[in-house]
């Protein structure tokens, strides 16, 4: 395995309910380098952008209503296997399958109120990290 970065948000959800410190620390503790971090609030149109990947999905516009009701913070996270590492400890989509001791299943609500995202393969994370940051920012 080799050292790599991927690309995480605390949701809406999360951060309204105060648990971007509680989740910043398991991230850390992970083992992860956080090499960039910003607090924002998306558009719908950046929303809409960021997840064009299920835009044919019924979930689709009730989650970029929900990516956009409040603050989130985005965060560019470095470690060996990254990409797996923070899915591992993100913890399965719906914390109803979630794994104990995963970010989800503490502070997850439902399949679509579910704390974090991450990255799921290289070139998404790639991708996701250029979204919000500038190459000077991940350095
Ligand atoms: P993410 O992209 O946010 O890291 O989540 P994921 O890979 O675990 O799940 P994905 O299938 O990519 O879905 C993206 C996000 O859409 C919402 N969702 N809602 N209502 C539903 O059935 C449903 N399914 C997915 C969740 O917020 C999910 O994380
Ligand atoms: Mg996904």
């Amino acid at each position: 395995m080799s050292v790599e970065r991927t690309f995480s948000i605390i949701k809406p959800d999360a951060v309204a309910a105060g648990r971007s410190g509680a989740i910043l620390a398991m991230i850390e503790e992970a083992g992860f380098r956080i090499l960039a971090l910003r607090m924002t609030k998306l558009t719908a149109t950046q929303a809409r952008a960021f997840y064009a990947v299920h835009q044919a999905r019924p979930f689709y516009e009730g989650l970029v209503k929900f990516m956009t009701e409040g603050s989130i913070v985005v965060m560019a996270l470095e470690r060996e296997g990254a990409i797996a590492k923070l899915r591992e400890v993100m913890g399965a989509t719906n914390p109803a399958n979630a794994a104990e001791g995963t970010i989800r299943k503490r502070y997850a609500t439902d399949i679509e109120r579910n704390a974090i995202h991450g990255s799921d393969a290289a070139e998404t994370a790639e991708t996701e990290l250029r979204f919000f940051f500038t190459t000077a920012e991940l350095l």
